[in-house]
């Protein structure tokens, strides 16, 4: 997803924690990593404690616009530390969910915890520099309370570290909040003194979710080994904020009602009197479960070194499964590499066994946002660096169609998000089983969940597919298309960018089809996988170029959008960061092409590449095309459509310009940088603005990161498919391991260099090696793939028609 808008930023700079001492530097990829690439400009990237994959995602939330995932390095004061975050999310700010916040006793004056300001946006407190590292953040705020939180799968573990001389350290619970403000009735808390000798509180509260339907249910534990000295609940009636006294010897509970805020302030008999550890369990199913969670993943609240030692070995066991030899390889290329695949690994969440919606025995996975985002490259570098956990989202997926009919597109806090184009779950779904990954996965399952997504429809906004009836009529979704069974509750727009996207997740079910002996079906899917021709309209031109991909009425002619096609010339720059960048979103007015414009979905071919240089006019012609693409300004790699291009000169026996396109993209736009710019240079650095902090756009759940580590890595995925096209790599040597099959696969570059970056010939398995992609066998298998480097385009290498990718009209998947 794209952001909206672009936030100036003011001051404060995070910086990530120095490398512990517990690791060798070479077991110790953690040490790279700089949580804060992305809090800025609209990356919001999550900067917070989390594991891989983390149920728990605990962190500062800042009182800014930016903060769909808490924390932003703009300066701007804290509200709380609060327990769920989401990472790169573009829609409103999500989860954030009970947050804590501590106050100094001059702030609740006369130590009377009325006094303190308990208001969300009065209550803000600014900060110094924060830290963090995988699985820990700290954060000093101004009222000279140091607040860190580190993390287990399902709870968190905070320590407030108050002034010294604190005789009372003082702590607000805000039950009702969250970022977004979504709170609604019912919620519920309940004070029990003396558990485990300090006190324990359970609750829960209803929230909304922030880009989907409906709402959630969550729950919390919340225990800490201080007594109480003294505490105040607190709730809004009639627009008011009403006290009452909590008996520090007795069980207190509270009902809560629609209206926000509610929740409690403590004053602790703390020993030390200014440390105050607090543990806190989360549970999507009930307070009950929080607790066990938390009694059983931190059975020690004093613990907090140890649980966050284990949290980075954590970290480093999956970030381990790559290794690369950094000789000659600067600091700052390894940040960027490593950030960026710890990015990759903080969505979706495994809430396996804590998923309230139905009973199964198949994994649950939450927080995907969205598939859209991230079946191009988060699932695929699963695939290979992760497995294990790519298998478990295939089975939670399949799972999601058995429960509620469809494959989802997004998915978060157990509700459903609105789709963005196509049912891009099939391209998931078809990039694993082509790469092989079968663990516990029933493909025949797999297989209906997607025949289900192409043939039966229900409210496209949010499961499935839309126009089903009118594409299988005319081979397109029209404009206007009045077809949907029942009627879709969502905006009936992107019919050009959904025929492209549908065109290819059916690419994806023939694959599936075909593997598992079904050949009339595959025949059929890819068949309709051609549909995207139907609206290639030969005659539309733009910058010297023809043929392009244009919207159809349902009685065939073509769509001129009267906004924006003047005099019936259609703009196939419409939508690109040209002209009318920001018109392409999902709302009723978002046109025909969604976050992105023609001139960039009319590349979007990826299962028969052949037959779209033959309709551009050749290979001369799609080079030069390729060019005036990125030279004339209508890429944007702000969104995920943009990724594919970088690489598409492969398909015209060209890897030496894509290693020069990729370098070009790399160090425009994703870099290590979290710092603020000049803001009275802000206008003039508006258009730069992009490249100057860390990512061009939303991490949509880790998509930007898991994009830098692929380009980074020498190869980029096809995604639904095995197919991977050579770029170059940037360490002299790389190795992946196949936890499922144990191998590693190791891919050299000899003569690697700042200027001898283009490849001269190659060898695989010591065999001379042409192609200019590599297929997913060599990570199953364990593979060699040795580059040989050079300063210099070899103009042979990768470059005849047998070294080409594969392509559907050409038999390459035959
Ligand atoms: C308490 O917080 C206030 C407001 O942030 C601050 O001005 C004051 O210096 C703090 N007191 C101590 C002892 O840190
Ligand atoms: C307490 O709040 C939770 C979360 O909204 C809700 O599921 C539960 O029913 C509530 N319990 C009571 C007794 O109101
Ligand atoms: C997901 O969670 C389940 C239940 O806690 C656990 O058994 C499984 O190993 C987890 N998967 C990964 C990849 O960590
Ligand atoms: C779209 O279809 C609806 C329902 O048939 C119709 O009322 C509306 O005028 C159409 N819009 C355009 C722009 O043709
Ligand atoms: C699909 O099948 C139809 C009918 O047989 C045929 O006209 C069309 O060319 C086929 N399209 C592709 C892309 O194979
Ligand atoms: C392009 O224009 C020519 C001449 O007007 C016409 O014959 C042809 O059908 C048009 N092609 C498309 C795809 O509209
Ligand atoms: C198709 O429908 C559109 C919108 O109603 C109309 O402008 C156009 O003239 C129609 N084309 C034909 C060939 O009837
Ligand atoms: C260029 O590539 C061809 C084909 O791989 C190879 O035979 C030749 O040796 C390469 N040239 C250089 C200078 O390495």
């Amino acid at each position: 997803m794209k952001h909206l808008r672009f936030a100036l930023p003011a001051v404060a700079v995070g910086v990530a924690s120095a490398s512990t001492a517990a690791y060798p530097a070479a077991a110790d990829p953690a040490q790279y990593v700089n949580a804060f690439i992305g809090t800025l400009n609209g990356g919001h990237v999550f900067a917070g404690a989390t594991l891989p994959w983390g149920s728990v995602k605990a962190g500062a939330d800042s009182l800014s616009g930016d903060n769909q995932a808490g924390y932003v390095s703009d300066g701007t004061p804290i509200t709380g530390i609060s327990q769920l975050h989401d990472d790169g999310t573009g829609g409103g700010a999500s989860l954030g969910n009970f947050p804590f916040l501590p106050y100094n006793t001059s702030q609740c004056a006369d130590n009377n915890l009325q006094n303190c300001v308990i208001d969300h946006t009065n209550r803000a407190v600014p900060h110094g520099t924060p830290s963090a590292s995988p699985g820990y953040f700290g954060i000093p705020l101004n009222n000279g309370v140091n607040a860190e939180v580190t993390v287990t799968q399902h709870a968190a573990l905070h320590r407030f570290t108050y002034p010294s001389g604190t005789k009372e350290p003082i702590l607000l619970l805000e039950v009702t909040r969250d970022l977004s403000g979504s709170y609604r009735a019912p919620g519920n808390y309940t004070v029990s003194p003396a558990t485990h000798g300090g006190v324990r509180v359970t609750g829960g509260g209803t929230f909304g979710p922030s880009f989907g339907e409906g709402q959630y249910a969550v729950y919390f534990c919340m225990d800490t080994t201080a007594t109480l000295a003294q505490a105040q609940s607190f709730s809004t009636v009639s627009g008011s904020v009403e006290y009452t006294t909590v008996n520090p010897k007795q069980t207190f509970s509270a009902t809560i009602g629609s209206n926000s805020p509610a929740g409690l302030l403590f004053g602790f008999n703390s020993v030390p009197a200014e440390t105050l550890n607090v543990r806190m369990g989360i549970s999507w199913t009930s307070t009950a479960k929080a607790c066990a969670y938390a009694e059983e993943e931190i059975p020690n609240l004093g613990g907090f070194n140890t649980v966050k030692s284990d949290a980075r070995a954590r970290w480093n066991e999956v970030l381990n499964t790559v290794q690369v030899d950094d000789t000659g390889v600067s600091e700052d290329t390894q940040t960027l590499f490593w950030s960026s695949l710890y990015r990759a690994y903080i969505s979706p969440t495994n809430i396996t066994g804590d998923n309230p919606l139905w009973v199964s025995t198949e994994p649950y996975y939450d927080s995907y946002y969205c598939i859209w985002d991230s079946f191009r490259v988060v699932h695929p570098l699963y695939a290979i660096t992760a497995p294990t956990t790519q298998a478990e989202v295939v089975r939670a997926l399949i799972d999601v169609y058995r429960n509620t009919g469809w494959l989802p597109d997004c998915r978060m806090s157990l509700d459903m998000g609105y789709t963005q184009g196509g049912s891009n779950a099939d391209s998931l779904l078809s990039d694993s089983y082509t790469k092989g990954i079968t663990a516990g996965i029933n493909w025949e399952d797999g297989y209906a969940a997607m025949v289900q997504d192409a043939t039966n429809e229900g409210d496209f906004s949010v499961q499935g597919r839309g126009g089903i009836a009118s594409r299988a009529k005319l081979g397109y979704v029209p404009f206007n298309d009045t077809s949907d069974n029942p009627p879709n509750e969502g905006p009936n727009t992107r019919s050009a960018s959904r025929t492209l996207e549908y065109a290819y997740n059916d690419f994806g079910i023939g694959l599936v089809a075909k593997g598992l002996g079904k050949t009339a079906d595959a025949q059929h899917y890819f068949n309709k996988s051609g549909d995207w021709f139907n609206l290639w309209n030969a005659n539309a031109s733009n910058s010297g170029y023809s043929g392009f991909i244009q919207p159809r009425w349902s009685n065939g002619s073509w769509y001129y959008d009267p906004r924006y096609d003047l005099n019936d010339v259609f703009r196939p720059d419409h939508c690109s960061p040209v002209f009318g960048h920001d018109d392409c979103f999902l709302n009723p007015t978002g046109g025909e092409f969604y976050e992105a414009s023609s001139w960039e979905y009319s590349w979007y071919v990826p299962q028969d590449q052949a037959s779209l240089v033959k309709a551009v006019g050749g290979p001369a012609t799609y080079s030069a095309r390729l060019d005036a693409f990125f030279a004339d300004g209508f890429h944007d790699i702000g969104d995920e459509p943009g990724f594919l291009p970088t690489y598409l000169y492969n398909y015209v026996g060209q890897p030496a310009k894509t290693v020069d396109r990729v370098d070009a993209i790399l160090n425009q736009y994703f870099n290590t940088r979290q710092a603020s710019f000049l803001p009275f240079r802000a206008a003039s650095l508006l258009m730069l603005g992009r490249s100057l902090n860390g990512l061009p756009g939303n991490d949509d759940s880790g998509a930007m990161g898991a994009y830098t580590v692929w380009s980074h890595l020498g190869f980029y995925p096809v995604a639904g498919q095995a197919t991977y096209l050579l770029n170059r790599p940037y360490f002299p040597k790389i190795t992946i391991r196949n936890e499922a099959t144990g191998k590693t696969a190791t891919i050299i570059a000899h003569g690697l260099s700042a200027t001898n970056i283009y490849v001269q010939s190659a060898t695989l398995n010591g065999k001379p090696y042409t192609k200019n992609w590599i297929s997913h066998d060599i990570f199953t298998s364990g593979s060699t793939l040795e580059l040989q480097m050079g300063s210099s385009k070899n103009s042979t290498w990768g470059t005849a028609e047998a070294d080409l990718p594969p392509s559907l009209s050409t038999g390459g998947f035959d």
